[in-house]
């Protein structure tokens, strides 16, 4: 009898090894497989349903904007100044095809920051007398189009807000926002949003490279002093907003600013003034050096760079990769020579398809820029700010 059974054994250890190898599979997991107890059952999960795109986790619920034409919304139309962008073809891809004042075809960053943080779509000037509490509460645009760090770039003829004198509109803005909520929130709302300061390429532009020396800042400062004085009224600024609540800042550099348009037209170059980029390249990097030392002089701040130098220059360098067609001039007007905001306006040629175009005017982004921009300063600096 022992003979037979222990036969028996073998054949049923071995013939199972057998076919188990001779299919290839993996004893071991046909061990698991028949280990795994085959109760309680379960059901296949239904496929989830499709989750519509989340917003990214944050805790800003508000937005504030200091600057330049790059994030200036409409406040330009509430002054005397030539520096004005409320006529077509501004806004020709805007929601509703209308020419707010900002100086592009479509949205700025403000618009694109407060979309993509699921606050709203887009931002209002402060200026606009038709602000409702909603509005103040969720956040608003005190840029002007044309200003800088130097009340000089601003006031000489050009009569729009500088930055410094921004923060005067702040004050009455969070008296405003006092008059909705109590004190308190009023204070909460201004410590928990996120500010974006945006503005030294008109200093440099205006007063430095382009405007007749005798009455620019060359006759008075070396390149790195002028940058010594605009950083240093940026770092008043910065304090002054801080004084009055404001924690969360993002302070964006210079941009290339040898490849605007503008730039190469006046300089007659068909390439990026090499000169006038690694001057914003030092300027950034001073900016970059400065900001943990104010950080570090005001608790609990968050202040952070914003480089758009590099994105700048990587659309300019790779347009294809980005879907651009052209970079050297702008969709409005020749782009070769002076268009800007009176120089682009109705009678101006422009170009079929602005999204093609890194730039919308001589010195101004289209809204495909703005917006390519806007992701990558989100979702790279986004975790550094909340
Ligand atoms: C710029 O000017 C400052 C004084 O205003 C001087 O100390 C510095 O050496 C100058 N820099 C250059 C590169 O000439
Ligand atoms: C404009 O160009 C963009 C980018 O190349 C393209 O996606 C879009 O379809 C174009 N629009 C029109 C109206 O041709």
């Amino acid at each position: 009898m022992a003979k037979p059974t222990l036969l028996f054994f073998f054949a049923n250890l071995i013939f199972p090894l057998f076919i188990i190898t001779s299919l290839n599979v993996s004893p071991i997991f046909c061990y698991r497989a028949w280990r795994r107890p085959p109760f309680p059952y379960r059901r296949p999960l239904p496929p989830p349903p499709p989750t519509p795109p989340q917003p990214l986790p944050h805790k800003i619920s508000t937005v504030l904007i200091f600057g330049d034409s790059t994030v200036d919304t409409g406040n330009n139309n509430h002054l005397s100044t030539v520096f004005k962008a409320n006529f077509p073809p501004y806004g020709q891809d805007f929601p509703g095809h209308v020419a707010t004042g900002r100086f592009s075809n479509g949205k700025l960053v403000p618009d694109f920051l407060a979309s993509m943080l699921g606050i709203k779509d887009t931002v209002p000037p402060y200026l606009d007398p038709g602000l409702r509490p909603r509005d103040l509460l969720t956040g608003v645009s005190f840029a002007s189009a044309g200003s800088g760090y130097d009340e000089r770039t601003s006031t000489g003829f050009t009569n729009v807000i500088p930055v410094l004198k921004q923060v005067d509109l702040f004050r009455r803005y969070i008296e405003r926002v006092e008059g909705l909520v109590e004190e308190a929130q009023a204070l909460e709302i201004v410590n928990a949003a996120l500010v974006l300061v945006a503005a030294g390429t008109n200093d440099m532009t205006f007063n430095f490279y382009d405007v007749p020396s005798t009455t620019n800042r060359r006759a008075e400062f070396n390149l790195s002093g002028y940058h010594h004085f605009l950083q240093n009224n940026l770092g008043i600024f910065v304090k002054e907003l801080y004084t009055l609540g404001a924690r969360r800042m993002l302070i964006t550099g210079l941009p290339p600013i040898g490849c605007l348009p503008i730039q190469k037209a006046t300089r007659n170059s068909q390439s990026c003034v090499k000169q006038q980029n690694k001057d914003a390249l030092s300027y950034n990097k001073k900016l970059k050096k400065l900001l943990p030392i104010l950080q570090s002089e005001l608790p609990r701040s968050r202040l952070i760079f914003g480089d758009i130098y590099k994105p700048f220059l990587e659309m300019i360098r790779f347009p294809k990769k980005y879907g651009f067609a052209e970079v050297s001039r702008g969709c409005c007007g020749t782009g070769r020579s002076m268009e800007r905001s009176m120089l682009c306006n109705r009678k101006t040629p422009k170009c079929h398809n602005a999204s093609q175009y890194v730039f919308w005017d001589s010195i101004h982004p289209s809204q495909a820029t703005y917006e390519l921009a806007s992701k990558r300063i989100l979702l790279r600096l986004l975790p550094e700010l909340t």
